[in-house]
């Protein structure tokens, strides 16, 4: 399971995921708000992003030179824990992940 916080007080969606998938894959799949993904994956439109919650942040990989080239480009604030969720391979270790979604994507 995957937990989507959206940028409204109390705006939570989960979603079930299977390991392989992208997060921006599930979220678009389930036709979650909050996630545009207009490039479909190749991490060259930076409107999938989300914040990222710990624990899971600091597991995480660390961004590709693609993934963190273009989070210079997300429409709303860049923070320590953005993360491109195209990017974001769920594994079994990531159950229960859980991200807030900006305000914005455009
Ligand atoms: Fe375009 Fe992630 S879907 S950068």
């Amino acid at each position: 399971t995957i937990h989507l916080h959206g940028p409204e007080a109390g705006a939570e969606t989960a979603l079930q995921a299977k390991p392989g998938d992208t997060l921006m894959q599930v979220a678009v799949s389930n036709n979650a708000r909050g996630i545009e993904a207009d490039c479909g994956g190749p991490a060259t439109c930076a409107t999938c992003h989300v914040y990222v919650r710990e624990p899971f942040a600091s597991q995480l990989p660390p961004p590709q030179d693609d993934e963190a080239s273009m989070l210079e480009f997300t429409a709303a604030e860049r923070r320590p824990n953005s993360r491109l969720s195209c990017q974001i391979t769920l594994t079994e270790a990531m159950d229960g992940l859980a991200v807030d979604l900006p305000a914005s994507q455009h």
